[in-house]
């Protein structure tokens, strides 16, 4: 195995994320404490910077507060501050008011206000000037996510001796729906700052080549885009690629292993009431991840005595969300509504057929629910990667299980010998549920150790290595051709 750091050298690397790893939370009683952060991107990187030791500018989650820098594990952390004006234009309004929803289908409409435009210019702004005045010489910034697309760009200004790599953990728009956002030449802009720009599927990757020949005139050759000349007469070329993030697949297999672990989801199993099935959804409490849809399909199966009550368990862990902003709020209403009237309609006194927990659990907590599990539910209608359904499957280590798996996720692309749905068609999520109750152990087998390849063939250290080498290899290139001209 190459080790990560023989990869990128003597070159240091500074993460940029809107996150911290960790999350700044405060007691009622004042005290405040840490805890990692939600989402796939803080899953995807923790083993992988563990691994390569980094620089890590983000957000601690809290605003109005200015922290000092700091040291956690092989990482030394500096915070960016968010204001409540920020936070509102920059966070929850361009990055999650308008970006996040056109950027997953128009699943909800975006919304697109000009001061928040001007919010998130200025917060991008302040997170490059933060990284250009730290980032080690020769170093290898590698930027994440939708809120920050600006930062390659911004960020090549003020230091052109830095390698920028940039990887969006979210799906890049088909091109009608790009063409909506006003400032869609700004944002291909910024994002051609970088040298590498990653995505999780191959059509992200061509919608993105495709915005950048048609806003920003550059040319693409395969994968690579030639931009325009700068005023120096200077070329340039950038990668544009996918790069399908993946899980620590060891980490949750010894997990799984852990006796500990294993008294826990039969405790599980006991508290669920010894169901014959237990179906399981993980998801953020987000609009895009289909859990209505779900819902729909479970209840009208207790309804025709398909899953009858007490043989058939639905937990549905959601946890919590963007829960200022306005669709998420309704959504949290809407779903919390539908298990009410589930649970009322079909239930009984010490029995409900949906289990739901709007909280977040520990990976010990949440490798015992897996194990618990007879079947996931991933019913996403729009989802970057899901890497959910990859942590199912690598804590699987005996090889039963169903997974149930929207088309609509980056994962169905890599899994599938999963069972796979369109979320939108009620019918066939039913049937497809039904089919998933019902696999004799013979073929979960033979689907799960297939997945369970797939999975361990591209774990994240897999995807790391795969970047880090594209990322050096164009820094190697873009080098190649500044002493050319300086000659
Ligand atoms: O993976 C997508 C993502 O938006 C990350 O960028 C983000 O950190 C995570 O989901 C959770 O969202 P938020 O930071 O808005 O709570």
């Amino acid at each position: 195995m190459t080790e990560l750091t023989d990869i990128v050298g003597s070159r240091e690397i500074v993460v940029v994320a809107n996150r911290l790893p960790v999350d700044r939370v405060v007691g009622p009683d004042g005290s405040s404490s840490w805890r990692t952060s939600p989402g796939g991107l803080v899953t995807a990187m923790e083993s992988v910077v563990e691994e390569l030791g980094c620089l890590w500018v983000g957000w601690p989650g809290d605003i109005d507060e200015e922290l000092a820098p700091f040291e956690l594990g092989a990482m030394r952390i500096l915070p960016v501050s968010l204001s409540t004006e920020d936070f509102e234009g920059y966070y929850e309004g361009f990055s999650n008011g308008a970006l996040w929803p056109l950027y997953h289908d128009v699943i909800a409409q975006p919304e697109f206000h000009r001061e928040w435009w001007e919010s998130y210019e200025r917060v991008n702004r302040r997170f490059a000037d933060t990284v250009a005045a730290e980032a080690p010489a020769d170093a290898i910034v590698w930027v994440h996510d939708y809120q920050l697309q600006l930062v390659p760009a911004m960020l090549r200004e003020q230091r052109p001796d830095l390698t920028i790599a940039f990887f969006l953990h979210i799906p890049f728009p088909a091109r009608r729906l790009f063409a909506q956002l006003p400032w869609r030449r700004e944002i291909v802009e910024g994002l051609l700052g970088a040298d590498v720009v990653g995505f999780q599927r191959e059509q992200d990757a061509l919608s993105f080549r495709f915005a950048a020949e048609r806003y920003c005139g550059a040319l693409a050759h395969g994968n690579m885009l030639r931009l325009a000349a700068d005023d120096d007469g200077r070329q340039r070329s950038v990668l544009a690629q996918e790069f399908p993030i993946s899980i620590d697949a060891a980490a949750f297999a010894r997990l799984a292993e852990s006796p500990a672990v294993q008294r826990r989801a039969a405790e599980i199993r006991r508290e669920l009431g010894d169901p014959d099935t237990v179906l399981l959804g993980v998801d953020r409490l987000d609009y895009t991840k289909g859990i209505r849809h779900r819902l729909k399909a479970f209840a009208e199966l207790l309804a025709e005595g398909e899953a009858p009550l007490g043989e058939v368990v639905l937990v549905q862990v959601a946890s919590p969300s963007r829960e200022r902003v306005a669709a998420y709020r309704r959504l949290r209403d809407e779903v919390e509504q539908t298990v009410g009237r589930i649970n009322g309609e079909h239930g009984a006194i010490g029995r409900t057929p949906v289990v739901y927990l709007h909280q977040g659990f520990s990976r010990d907590e949440m490798v015992a629910l897996y194990l618990a599990a007879d079947v996931l539910v991933v019913t996403a209608l729009r989802d970057g990667m899901n890497l959910v359904a990859k942590e199912y499957v690598a804590s699987r280590s005996d090889e039963t299980g169903v997974l149930v798996l929207s088309e609509f996720t980056g994962a169905a692309d890599e899994l599938r010998r999963a069972v796979l749905v369109n979320p939108h068609d009620i019918e066939g999520m039913k049937a497809a549920f039904l089919r998933a109750i019902h696999m004799p152990e013979r073929e979960q087998r033979r689907r799960m150790s297939a997945l369970r390849a797939a999975v361990s063939g591209n774990d994240v250290r897999h995807w790391a290595e795969n970047f880090l080498r594209a990322t050096e290899a164009m820094a190697a290139q873009r080098e190649t051709a500044l002493r050319d001209t300086a000659q």
